[in-house]
């Protein structure tokens, strides 16, 4: 549909009608029949304004879709289809690993891929849109929704929210087989004070420019359609009445022109959050601030039309935002195609073959090996194994946002394991203990429940059960060949695992083919390339800890580690168990030739990658920078190259980067970002611990 006919048809639009387009619910709504019952008593809801509503959320079936377009076209004034939206987040109906596995792929085309293929499902099922994807950055193990975050690194962030974004919008929205994105939550939410969900958040205007911005800054440039609200407070205003945040931030600073929704129901938790007096205040506020879609509450439909009336809030805001709802249904052909692509879609069956198969290899190259003393992986063909463990035969395996996954249809360890092998002993319970005395080695399987993670998953202890160390403790009893075999949703504190294992393999949680995968790995037939996207603490206490700390006044250092007045712990080391950027292959490839060529204002630094062993390798090799003198305190050290470099069996491969003042542009006090000439100090490696490798003195 042409623009021109667009206006026509706001013009069109009685007031009431405009504020429906507003108005997003769930399909429970419309499944009452003639009753007005349920959910529709519960909001007071009328039949003409459920007709008049712009989109749905949350739909099961391409049939639940089809049956509510047509009753609600069959019953709407002027033909304007519904939008529906969803939380597809690592997969529709076949699971892909969690966005956290994802991450430590470290791979934008891994994440392209997953989402290109949900996409594919989801549309297939009726959704146009997907709450996804969530570029909150993150610091804390102990929020549970870490697991849907790309992890505490901004530039890694950033990267894949793009690949996120050009994944599931293809080159245009009038392919059937893309979804619209939804970037989330506009912003802050990983800063939950003590990583208890729904926390309130406190951080610097630098912080908030410097570190959380760009990720939502790649997808507003990648053309994100929507923003979603976060639930927390920005500079002591919940996002979602802050009109500073959507109005100068968003809307100013980082040019997004598209649809700003709500969370759900936090235009209603304005009055929870004691900042609005009522349901009326509290619609005020959310569209004063400049919320366009109120996600599952009544505020909007009951309160934003007398807003309008009584001159609080303007028509013309009411009619940029309907615009922003009907260009959304307009780019993705609904006007033509209310049913979009329903019957144009290749068979189920046929998808599900083809997302299978890549789930499967998008799972091998998420998982990350933590450790691999005397080479015990991978396995051999001959070995004797034991299985063992609370997640051997389980199918939680696909993670928090798995909603229409299947849970019954993931492939568990065992499957896996015996798709490969079939000298291999399950072991139950204690009466099978002494079978693990006569293996060559036992995959020891645990992890957490997928119900400890995601949203509302926060945790204080980030160890496993007591129940599961007291096992790992049993077996190395018995045989001290143990592979333990990780399924979870954030970083873990891992201390006593490692005391117990010679290899550890973190597979999180891998979605529907999770056992092959996991085999695959463990075999070697995929050479693990993972690298941990958070760092692994040696005890919650230190939590929050990432690698790139702001510099401090008293930094521990190999000179006055044992002085008391320097900032550590008496009870720990400041280090994380397992830092951000490690994870280990099976080939030990090796850096070597670097060179650092200093042209002043941009620099190169040239190396060559050597797999000295008999397998194709995958490593991620990373850049890190140190500026040594800026205006305001900064990071220890920031990543600002990585790449994920293929090396064939026994060969070695040249490879180069060059960084110029962009690479190390920061925010000054006056939120003006640019580069200040000066030294910085270059690290290049394979984990975010690597060494120094020279200087660029920088000059503009
Ligand atoms: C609440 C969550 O915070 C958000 O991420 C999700 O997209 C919405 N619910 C819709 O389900």
């Amino acid at each position: 549909m042409k623009k021109e006919k667009l206006d026509q048809l706001l013009e069109k639009l009685s007031l009431e009608e405009k504020v429906g387009q507003l108005v997003q619910l769930g399909p429970m709504f419309f499944s009452e029949g003639g009753e007005i019952t349920g959910p529709m008593q519960a909001m007071d809801m009328t039949k003409t304004e459920l007709y008049q509503i712009g989109s749905v959320l949350g739909t099961h079936t391409k049939e639940e879709v089809k049956n509510i377009q047509s009753t609600y076209l069959e019953h709407s004034a002027h033909g304007i289809p519904l939008m529906f939206m969803a939380d597809v987040i690592h997969g529709y109906e076949t699971i892909f690993p969690i966005p956290l596995a994802l991450a430590s792929s470290f791979d934008p085309s891994i994440v392209k891929e997953m989402a290109r293929l949900s996409a594919k499902e989801a549309t297939s099922a009726g959704v146009h849109v997907t709450f996804s994807p969530m570029a909150d950055l993150v610091r804390d193990p102990r929020w549970g929704r870490v697991l849907e975050s790309n992890g505490e690194d901004p530039l890694l962030n950033a990267t894949l929210i793009k690949a996120y974004v050009e994944g599931y919008q293809g080159d245009s929205l009038l392919n059937p087989e893309t979804l619209a994105a939804c970037v989330k939550h506009f912003i802050g939410y990983g800063e939950a004070e003590g990583g208890r969900d729904y926390n309130t958040v406190d951080i610097s205007d630098l912080i908030l420019y410097q570190n959380h911005l760009p990720a939502f800054k790649a997808a507003i440039d990648a053309g994100v359609k929507l923003v979603m609200t976060s639930f927390n407070t920005i500079r002591s205003i919940p996002a979602t009445g802050n009109r500073w945040l959507l109005q100068d931030v968003l809307r100013r600073d980082l040019n997004f022109d598209g649809v700003i929704i709500s969370d759900w129901a936090s235009v209603h938790e304005l009055i929870n959050h004691r900042v609005a007096a009522d349901k009326r205040d509290a619609t005020f506020k959310a569209a004063n601030a400049g919320v366009e879609i109120d996600m599952m509450t009544d505020n909007y439909q009951h309160h934003l039309v007398d807003l309008v009336k009584e001159g609080l809030i303007s028509e013309e805001f009411i009619n940029q935002a309907v615009m922003h709802v009907l260009q959304l249904k307009n780019d993705l052909g609904l006007f033509e195609a209310p049913y979009r692509s329903l019957d144009k879609h290749p068979e189920k069956e046929i998808i599900e073959v083809e997302l299978r198969a890549e789930s499967r290899r998008i799972a091998s190259q998420s998982m990350v090996l933590l450790e691999n003393q005397q080479a015990i992986l991978p396995l051999q063909k001959e070995d004797q194994l034991a299985l063992i463990g609370p997640l051997a035969e389980s199918h939680d395996l696909l993670g928090a946002w798995s909603w229409i996954g299947k849970t019954e249809q993931s492939v568990t360890i065992s499957e896996g394991l015996l798709s490969k092998t079939k000298q291999i002993e399950m072991v139950k319970d204690r009466h099978d203990y002494v079978k693990l005395k006569y293996v060559d080695k036992v995959i020891v399987a645990l992890g957490e429940h997928s119900e400890e993670t995601g949203e509302g998953g926060s945790k204080t202890e980030i160890t496993l059960p007591q129940e599961q160390i007291d096992l790992l403790k049993e077996v190395y009893k018995w045989n001290q060949n143990i592979i333990v075999v990780l399924i979870n949703g954030r970083p873990l504190d891992l201390t006593e695992i490692k005391m117990y294992s010679r290899a550890i393999l973190e597979a999180w949680f891998p979605g529907s083919e999770a056992g092959n995968a996991i085999a695959d790995v463990l075999y070697g037939d995929v050479n693990p390339s993972g690298k941990l996207p958070m760092s692994f603490p040696r005890s919650v206490g230190q939590v929050p800890l990432t690698y790139n700390m702001m510099s401090t006044g008293r930094a521990i250092n190999e000179y006055n580690h044992t002085q008391k007045y320097v900032s550590k712990y008496l009870d720990n080391e400041n280090t994380a168990l397992y830092p951000f950027g490690y994870g280990l292959t099976y080939s030990n490839v090796k850096l070597s030739e670097v060179e650092v060529i200093d042209k002043g204002n941009n620099v190169t630094v040239n190396y060559t990658l050597i797999n000295p062993s008999m397998l194709d390798a995958q490593e991620v090799v990373q850049l890190y920078v140190k500026d040594m003198v800026t205006e305001v305190a900064r990071p220890e050290r920031e990543l600002k190259y990585f790449e994920k470099v293929f090396i064939s069996a026994g060969a070695s491969k040249k490879c180069s980067v060059n960084l110029t003042s962009e690479d190390i542009a920061y925010y000054h006090p006056d939120l003006t970002k640019k580069a200040d000439d000066g030294t910085i100090e270059l690290y290049l490696g394979l984990d975010s611990q690597a060494p120094l490798i020279g200087s660029w003195h920088y000059k503009a």
